[in-house]
Protein backbone atom coordinates (compact mmCIF):
# COMPACT_ATOMS: atom_id res chain seq x y z
CA UNK A 1 0.00 0.00 0.00
CA UNK A 2 1.42 3.27 -0.67
CA UNK A 3 1.55 6.30 2.20
CA UNK A 4 -2.09 7.80 1.14
CA UNK A 5 -3.94 4.09 0.88
CA UNK A 6 -2.30 3.27 4.25
CA UNK A 7 -3.58 6.87 6.07
CA UNK A 8 -7.12 6.33 4.04
CA UNK A 9 -7.65 2.72 5.98
CA UNK A 10 -6.74 3.85 9.38
CA UNK A 11 -8.80 6.60 9.14
CA UNK A 12 -11.73 4.63 7.71
CA UNK A 13 -11.25 1.89 10.29
CA UNK A 14 -11.12 4.30 12.95
CA UNK A 15 -14.24 3.17 15.48
CA UNK A 16 -15.79 4.70 18.63
CA UNK A 17 -15.67 2.09 20.71
CA UNK A 18 -17.26 2.43 24.46
CA UNK A 19 -15.71 1.91 27.35
CA UNK A 20 -18.20 -1.00 28.36
CA UNK A 21 -16.48 -2.82 25.40
CA UNK A 22 -13.36 -2.77 26.97
CA UNK A 23 -11.48 -5.69 27.97
CA UNK A 24 -9.70 -4.32 30.79
CA UNK A 25 -6.09 -5.00 29.31
CA UNK A 26 -3.19 -2.02 30.14
CA UNK A 27 -2.07 0.12 26.76
CA UNK A 28 1.97 0.62 27.69
CA UNK A 29 3.28 3.87 28.65
CA UNK A 30 5.24 4.56 25.98
CA UNK A 31 2.44 3.91 23.84
CA UNK A 32 0.41 6.90 25.42
CA UNK A 33 3.17 9.06 24.81
CA UNK A 34 3.70 8.01 21.37
CA UNK A 35 0.17 9.01 21.38
CA UNK A 36 0.34 12.38 23.09
CA UNK A 37 3.44 13.38 20.47
CA UNK A 38 1.30 13.14 17.60
CA UNK A 39 -1.66 15.40 19.18
CA UNK A 40 1.66 17.47 19.48
CA UNK A 41 2.13 17.82 15.72
CA UNK A 42 -1.42 19.55 15.43
CA UNK A 43 -1.74 22.38 13.20
CA UNK A 44 -1.51 25.65 15.50
CA UNK A 45 -2.56 29.19 14.21
CA UNK A 46 -0.22 31.60 15.59
CA UNK A 47 1.71 28.59 17.45
CA UNK A 48 -0.53 28.80 20.23
CA UNK A 49 -0.34 25.12 20.52
CA UNK A 50 -3.83 25.28 22.59
CA UNK A 51 -3.58 21.33 23.39
CA UNK A 52 -3.53 20.25 27.16
CA UNK A 53 -3.77 16.83 27.91
CA UNK A 54 -4.60 15.31 31.77
CA UNK A 55 -3.51 11.44 31.45
CA UNK A 56 -4.93 9.41 34.17
CA UNK A 57 -3.69 5.16 34.49
CA UNK A 58 -4.38 3.16 37.13
CA UNK A 59 -5.81 3.87 40.64
CA UNK A 60 -6.43 7.51 38.92
CA UNK A 61 -8.71 6.21 36.32
CA UNK A 62 -11.10 4.88 39.15
CA UNK A 63 -10.09 7.36 41.01
CA UNK A 64 -10.95 10.19 38.61
CA UNK A 65 -14.31 8.16 37.34
CA UNK A 66 -15.58 8.75 41.23
CA UNK A 67 -14.61 12.40 41.51
CA UNK A 68 -16.81 12.51 38.02
CA UNK A 69 -19.76 10.96 39.39
CA UNK A 70 -19.46 13.03 42.36
CA UNK A 71 -19.20 15.90 40.29
CA UNK A 72 -22.55 14.90 38.63
CA UNK A 73 -24.19 14.48 42.13
CA UNK A 74 -23.58 17.59 43.52
CA UNK A 75 -24.25 20.09 40.19
CA UNK A 76 -27.58 17.89 39.25
CA UNK A 77 -31.15 18.77 40.35
CA UNK A 78 -32.33 15.62 42.77
CA UNK A 79 -35.21 16.39 40.22
CA UNK A 80 -33.10 15.14 36.88
CA UNK A 81 -30.51 13.13 38.94
CA UNK A 82 -30.99 9.46 38.37
CA UNK A 83 -28.75 6.75 39.97
CA UNK A 84 -28.13 5.00 36.74
CA UNK A 85 -25.71 7.64 35.18
CA UNK A 86 -24.47 8.31 38.54
CA UNK A 87 -23.43 4.86 38.17
CA UNK A 88 -22.19 4.48 35.03
CA UNK A 89 -20.11 7.19 35.02
CA UNK A 90 -18.57 6.04 38.61
CA UNK A 91 -17.56 2.95 36.28
CA UNK A 92 -16.71 4.24 33.28
CA UNK A 93 -13.27 3.69 33.65
CA UNK A 94 -13.42 -0.22 35.28
CA UNK A 95 -12.37 -1.75 31.68
CA UNK A 96 -10.34 0.97 30.32
CA UNK A 97 -6.85 1.63 30.64
CA UNK A 98 -5.94 5.20 30.55
CA UNK A 99 -8.30 8.47 30.41
CA UNK A 100 -6.69 11.62 28.78
CA UNK A 101 -8.80 14.44 29.09
CA UNK A 102 -7.95 17.06 26.86
CA UNK A 103 -8.79 20.97 27.06
CA UNK A 104 -8.18 24.25 25.61
CA UNK A 105 -5.57 26.76 27.33
CA UNK A 106 -6.86 30.17 26.08
CA UNK A 107 -3.37 32.12 25.71
CA UNK A 108 -2.84 34.68 27.46
CA UNK A 109 -2.76 37.13 24.50
CA UNK A 110 -6.16 35.97 23.17
CA UNK A 111 -4.73 36.50 19.58
CA UNK A 112 -6.43 34.14 18.36
CA UNK A 113 -9.87 33.26 17.43
CA UNK A 114 -11.34 30.75 20.25
CA UNK A 115 -12.91 28.92 17.72
CA UNK A 116 -9.38 28.35 16.25
CA UNK A 117 -7.88 27.48 19.20
CA UNK A 118 -10.49 25.19 19.75
CA UNK A 119 -10.25 23.92 16.19
CA UNK A 120 -6.77 23.33 16.56
CA UNK A 121 -7.31 21.02 20.17
CA UNK A 122 -9.60 19.18 17.77
CA UNK A 123 -6.99 18.47 15.74
CA UNK A 124 -4.82 17.13 18.23
CA UNK A 125 -7.72 15.24 19.55
CA UNK A 126 -7.64 13.46 16.17
CA UNK A 127 -4.46 12.41 15.89
CA UNK A 128 -4.38 10.79 19.16
CA UNK A 129 -7.79 8.58 17.73
CA UNK A 130 -5.75 8.01 14.30
CA UNK A 131 -2.67 6.84 16.10
CA UNK A 132 -4.65 4.64 18.36
CA UNK A 133 -6.91 3.00 15.39
CA UNK A 134 -3.40 2.31 13.93
CA UNK A 135 -1.92 0.62 17.28
CA UNK A 136 -5.04 -1.28 17.63
CA UNK A 137 -6.39 0.44 20.75
CA UNK A 138 -9.68 1.16 21.01
CA UNK A 139 -11.04 4.86 21.83
CA UNK A 140 -13.50 7.04 22.16
CA UNK A 141 -13.82 10.70 22.23
CA UNK A 142 -16.38 11.76 24.95
CA UNK A 143 -18.45 14.76 26.14
CA UNK A 144 -20.53 12.77 28.25
CA UNK A 145 -20.91 13.03 31.86
CA UNK A 146 -19.65 16.41 33.32
CA UNK A 147 -17.49 17.43 30.64
CA UNK A 148 -18.55 20.66 29.62
CA UNK A 149 -20.07 21.67 33.14
CA UNK A 150 -17.88 24.21 34.97
CA UNK A 151 -17.68 22.10 37.78
CA UNK A 152 -15.05 19.56 35.46
CA UNK A 153 -13.04 23.21 34.88
CA UNK A 154 -12.61 23.78 38.86
CA UNK A 155 -12.00 20.44 39.26
CA UNK A 156 -8.97 20.34 37.04
CA UNK A 157 -7.81 23.72 38.14
CA UNK A 158 -8.44 25.46 34.65
CA UNK A 159 -8.82 28.91 33.80
CA UNK A 160 -12.21 30.78 33.66
CA UNK A 161 -11.36 30.90 29.71
CA UNK A 162 -10.09 27.32 29.63
CA UNK A 163 -12.73 24.59 27.79
CA UNK A 164 -12.55 21.08 28.75
CA UNK A 165 -12.96 19.60 24.73
CA UNK A 166 -13.41 16.13 25.97
CA UNK A 167 -12.31 13.01 27.76
CA UNK A 168 -10.42 10.33 25.84
CA UNK A 169 -11.04 7.23 26.92
CA UNK A 170 -8.23 4.48 25.91
CA UNK A 171 -8.24 0.76 26.11
CA UNK A 172 -8.26 -2.30 24.22
CA UNK A 173 -11.20 -4.22 23.31
CA UNK A 174 -12.41 -8.36 21.88
CA UNK A 175 -15.34 -6.56 19.83
CA UNK A 176 -14.70 -7.24 16.43
CA UNK A 177 -14.38 -3.31 14.08
CA UNK A 178 -17.31 -2.31 13.67
CA UNK A 179 -18.60 -1.06 9.81
CA UNK A 180 -18.42 2.67 9.98
CA UNK A 181 -21.78 4.80 8.91
CA UNK A 182 -21.86 8.42 7.93
CA UNK A 183 -25.64 9.26 7.33
CA UNK A 184 -25.03 11.90 4.63
CA UNK A 185 -23.39 11.12 1.31
CA UNK A 186 -20.24 13.35 0.71
CA UNK A 187 -21.91 14.99 -2.57
CA UNK A 188 -24.10 16.44 -0.40
CA UNK A 189 -21.50 17.87 1.86
CA UNK A 190 -19.16 19.21 -0.93
CA UNK A 191 -20.04 22.09 -3.32
CA UNK A 192 -17.34 22.21 -6.09
CA UNK A 193 -16.97 25.26 -8.72
CA UNK A 194 -14.77 25.41 -11.87
C1 LIG B 1 -16.94 16.25 20.01
C2 LIG B 1 -17.40 14.83 20.08
C3 LIG B 1 -18.04 14.38 21.22
C4 LIG B 1 -18.45 13.05 21.33
N1 LIG B 1 -19.06 12.64 22.49
C5 LIG B 1 -19.47 11.37 22.60
C6 LIG B 1 -20.08 10.92 23.80
O1 LIG B 1 -20.24 11.66 24.77
N2 LIG B 1 -20.49 9.63 23.86
C7 LIG B 1 -20.31 8.77 22.82
O2 LIG B 1 -20.70 7.60 22.92
N3 LIG B 1 -19.68 9.14 21.67
C8 LIG B 1 -19.26 10.42 21.55
N4 LIG B 1 -18.62 10.82 20.41
C9 LIG B 1 -18.31 9.83 19.36
C10 LIG B 1 -19.38 9.79 18.30
O3 LIG B 1 -20.54 9.18 18.82
C11 LIG B 1 -18.85 9.00 17.10
O4 LIG B 1 -17.72 9.64 16.58
C12 LIG B 1 -19.91 8.86 16.00
O5 LIG B 1 -20.93 8.01 16.43
C13 LIG B 1 -19.34 8.28 14.71
O6 LIG B 1 -18.76 7.01 14.94
P1 LIG B 1 -17.23 6.71 14.57
O7 LIG B 1 -16.38 7.60 15.43
O8 LIG B 1 -17.04 5.25 14.91
O9 LIG B 1 -17.06 6.99 13.12
C14 LIG B 1 -18.21 12.14 20.26
C15 LIG B 1 -17.55 12.60 19.11
C16 LIG B 1 -17.15 13.92 19.02
C17 LIG B 1 -16.44 14.39 17.78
Amino acid sequence: MNTFDILQSIIQHRRSVKPSDMNGKKIENTLIQRLLNLADWAPTHGRTEPWRFVVYEQEAVRKFCKDHAALYKAATDPEKFTNAKFEKIEQQGDQLSHIIVVYMKRSVQNSIPVLEEIAAVSAAMQNILLGAASLGIAALWSTGGMTHDISMKQYLGLGEEDLVMGLLFLGYTDAPVKEGQRRIPLEEKVMWHA
